[in-house]
């Protein structure tokens, strides 16, 4: 079985995460969608609330998971014998960061492999921080991200509880 693991802060999760999720469907027999503790000094979703949203945006995907973990990433893919980290590239400004981690987890565990995927295009200009700066002003998300967490994001970052 192959699998690969989605990893980031997924804070919240968007249209432009579901897109690669979906992509690596494609390519793997398993998608765990990975929600990394520490990968933010200060999130504004619980990592609890952030699996739970992610768990709304995968239902009827019996080949997707979620999961949360406070450590090493290598050491998560390790443990469930993922032989792939998958991440979307936006632009060039990601990819010095990314490039980096890659090399790192190599390094560490070098039998699994990063595929950065390109992300589409419709997707190019989205990131969490951008959908949070507009629901923190009431404003609706449901181009940014899945219908079925749009509102619960709205209320829960409009109501004042963006920032922790
Ligand atoms: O969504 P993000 O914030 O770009 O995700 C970053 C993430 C979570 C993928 C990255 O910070 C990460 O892998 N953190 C876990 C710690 C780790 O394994 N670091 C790599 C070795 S330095």
């Amino acid at each position: 079985m192959r699998i690969a693991v989605i990893p980031g802060s997924f804070d919240p999760i968007t249209n432009g995460h579901m897109d690669i999720i979906l992509r690596a469907r494609e390519l793997f027999d398993r998608v765990v969608v990975l929600v990394a503790v520490n990968a933010d000094k200060n999130p504004s979703f619980t990592p609890a609330e952030r699996v739970l949203l992610i768990e709304k945006c995968i239902a009827g995907y019996d080949d997707v998971m979620v999961d949360c973990f406070d450590g090493l990433l290598v050491d998560y893919v390790k443990q469930v014998g993922a032989c792939a980290i998958v991440k979307g590239l936006r632009a060039m400004s990601d990819f010095e960061y990314e490039f980096q981690m890659a090399l790192y987890n190599k390094k560490l565990y070098p039998d699994a492999e990063t595929l950065f995927m390109t992300t589409s295009t419709e997707n190019l200009y989205l990131s969490s921080s951008g959908v949070k700066s507009i629901a923190r002003y009431g404003r609706d998300v449901s181009d940014f991200v899945p219908a079925v967490i749009s509102q619960q994001v709205l209320e829960r970052i409009s109501q004042g509880k963006g920032e922790r």
